[in-house]
């Protein structure tokens, strides 16, 4: 029998073994429809372009839907794994480009709330994506439930989506201000969604960035900005990521420009990243 500290310290010592970590991003938005599965799915596409692995977890706790934007029907879910009915193999769906596609449904609430009998179970299954990703992108749904705030707090980086639109950028500077406390060293990054100007991009970013100096005392990162583009649309009905349908969409070419920015972070930085294992044990120690 493991207690939770003795799983713990076990991750811990085998972080130290010498292997590649997976980078953990998770993506989030103070209000929900601001485009953050767009985003998700088309970044993940656009990192492959750079030859990265990705594999997207659908942490989406209202809406889950990344396996319908690729076109694709989740018959499995993380809960499957939890119950230990399914391994991390089985569940596991294959997208475009061999991006991998874990479906969450309600089994993420579960993952983030860790029962101590299944904890070696789960993270030996999860543990295995070290090996098949680079990077490890969660869709996290909107807003401040605790599942999302404790994803938030556990990843390498937050990638945080608004729109220029009042009631968005209030609801992302209220989750910045719920960050600011309780994911304190996590970098967060700025994509400014569905704008019509650079300009529009950069005056909305300052107004945030205004408010978290001046009210946070912190600091705040601008990743890029996505066009408004009907493109996005089309794609969403065809069921296909905008960057397969779309490659020369306006929308696409902003997503590849900040796939470039979001790889080059990680290489000028040279980051110690957690991998799976840093990430659940900082999910697991925030209980
Ligand atoms: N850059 C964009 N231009 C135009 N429409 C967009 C753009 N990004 C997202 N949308 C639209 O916004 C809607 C919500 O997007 P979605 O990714 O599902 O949001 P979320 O995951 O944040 O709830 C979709 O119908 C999508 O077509
Ligand atoms: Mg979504």
């Amino acid at each position: 029998m493991h207690d939770q500290a003795s799983v713990l310290r076990d991750l811990a010592s085998r972080e130290n073994h010498k292997q590649a970590k997976m980078r953990v991003i998770a993506v989030t938005s103070g209000k929900g429809g601001v485009g953050k599965t767009s985003f998700t799915i088309n970044l993940a596409l656009a990192l492959t372009e750079y030859g990265q692995r990705v594999i997207i977890l659908d942490g989406d706790l209202g809406l889950a839907n990344v396996d319908i934007a690729f076109g694709l029907t989740a018959r499995y879910t993380i809960e499957h794994l939890l119950s230990g009915e399914k391994t991390i193999e089985q569940i596991l769906l294959t997208g475009p480009r061999g991006i991998g596609i874990i479906p969450g449904g309600s089994g993420v609430q579960g993952l983030a709330n860790l029962e101590r009998d299944k904890l070696k179970n789960v993270i030996a299954n999860l543990g295995r994506l070290e090996k098949m990703a680079d990077v490890l992108i969660i869709d996290t749904g909107a807003g401040l439930g605790h599942t999302v705030i404790n994803f938030l707090q556990a990843a390498d980086d937050i990638i945080m989506v608004t729109t220029p639109e009042p009631t968005a950028l209030t609801d992302a500077y209220g989750l910045l201000k719920s960050l600011r406390i309780e994911a304190g060293e996590v970098p967060i990054h700025m994509v400014i969604n569905r704008v019509r100007s650079e300009e529009d991009a950069q005056a909305t970013f300052k107004r945030l960035e205004t408010a978290v100096q001046r009210f946070l005392k912190g600091s705040l990162s601008f990743l890029g900005w996505v066009y408004d583009d009907t493109l996005v649309g089309r794609s969403v009905m065809l069921q296909e990521p905008l960057g397969i349908s779309f490659p020369d969409s306006s929308a696409y070419r902003c997503i590849q420009w900040i796939a470039g920015k979001v790889v080059g972070i990680n290489l000028t930085q040279q980051r110690q990243v957690g991998g799976v294992r840093g990430f659940l044990s900082k999910l697991l120690r925030s209980f």
